[in-house]
This record gives structure tokens, C-alpha cells and sequence, in this order.
């Protein structure tokens, strides 16, 4: 009963969509409208630059690893704790308060890995930066390391690795556009003007 609880609460806290809502405060075009159509943090720094950019990635991170930390202070098993971190990320992607239409859920997914520990969270934010550095492209930096999310997981806690294996397929669907961009060379660099459209 419990564990159903913080499912639905993690759902609920994932489908506030921190990218819209710092947008209308910063008065910026829609990011489901503007730039990639995007609700998410790239998009917003796209948009509105790196300030109301940062606010969004750290609102999105916490939407995940506040619910996880929850579950796990409560004592919940392993498979309940892989699964409020999907409920997180299933908010922010199908949001309840957004019309269903929500983001790729990188850094909620982020987020909700954090509680296990610094070791993963390094590996995966390395990742990042190293496909980011090279490529400038944000979306490959978040395809490579939602990709080898499974594998450092299985390394550092076999436990999980299934749930994190269900959140990199949901997020690498949610890619799909920017992996079709991707293969025609059409997706735009980190701080390119010319902005893609979904
Ligand atoms: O985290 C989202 C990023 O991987 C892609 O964002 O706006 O370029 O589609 P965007």
C-alpha cells in the first residue's frame, strides 16, 4: 500500500514540469512550442539561456531523487525503489498536469540513480560531459549514457539493474527525433542558433 503511495506520488512530482514553469516565469517562449519542442532543460538554455536553464535541471534531478530517497528512508524493496524511479520519470515524459506531453526525462532519470551512490553518478555524468565535449551534441551525450546506464549499474549494484535497463529504453524512445536528426546530420550543436523543431 505504501509503495503505491509513493508510486503515485512520484508520478504526480514528475508531471510538474519545471521547464514550462520556469519559461512563463522568465516570460520565454513556450519550450513545447519553441526550439525542439523540448520541455527540458536543453531546450530552456536553447531559449532563455544558462540561468533559467540551471533552474530547470535542478528542479527535473530532485523530481527523481526526492521520491527514491523517500522509499528508501521507508524501507522499501529494491524493486519498489526501481520502480518509484520509473514512476518519476514516467511524469516528467507523460506529465498528469501538461496534457500527457512532457520531456525525455534525462535528468529526473538522473536523479532518481543519485541515491545509489557517487560512483554511479560520476561514471554517468563523465559520460556525459566526454560525449558533450566531443560531439556538442547534448542528445548523444544523454543516448551514450543512457546506453552504458545498464552496464555501470550492473558493476556498482546488480540489483537494479533491470529498472535502470526499462528507464534507458523509455528514454531512448523518447529520442527518437534526435536520433532521426542525428543520422540525416540535421541535429544542432550545444549553443547553435539554429534550432531543431520535433
Ligand atoms: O535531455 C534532453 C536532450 O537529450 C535533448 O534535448 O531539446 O535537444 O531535444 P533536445
Amino acid at each position: 500500500m505504501l509503495a503505491i503511495l509513493l508510486f503515485v506520488l512520484a508520478y504526480l512530482l514528475g508531471s510538474i514540469s519545471s521547464a514550462i514553469l520556469v519559461s512563463r516565469l522568465f516570460k520565454l517562449p513556450d519550450p513545447r512550442n519553441s526550439g525542439s519542442n523540448n520541455p527540458g532543460a536543453t531546450n530552456v538554455y536553447r531559449l532563455g539561456g544558462p540561468f533559467p536553464a540551471c533552474l530547470v535541471l535542478i528542479f527535473d534531478i530532485l523530481k527523481g531523487t526526492i521520491p527514491v530517497w523517500g522509499a528508501y528512508f521507508l524501507d522499501l524493496t529494491p524493486l519498489s525503489l526501481g520502480l518509484v524511479a520509473v514512476a518519476a520519470c514516467l511524469g516528467h515524459m507523460y506529465p498528469l498536469f501538461f496534457s500527457f506531453k512532457g520531456g525525455k526525462a534525462v535528468a529526473t532519470a538522473f536523479g532518481s540513480l543519485l541515491p545509489i551512490g557517487l560512483s554511479l553518478a560520476g561514471l554517468l555524468i563523465s559520460t556525459w560531459i566526454i560525449v558533450v565535449a566531443v560531439t556538442r551534441f547534448s542528445s548523444l551525450g544523454a543516448l551514450v549514457t543512457v546506453s552504458l546506464a545498464p552496464l555501470y549499474t550492473w558493476l556498482i549494484k546488480p540489483l537494479y539493474t533491470l529498472p535502470v535497463t526499462f528507464i534507458t529504453v523509455l528514454i531512448i524512445f523518447r529520442h527518437r527525433t534526435n536520433i532521426i536528426r542525428l543520422f540525416k546530420g540535421e541535429e544542432p550543436k550545444v549553443g547553435a542558433k539554429k534550432a531543431p523543431t520535433d
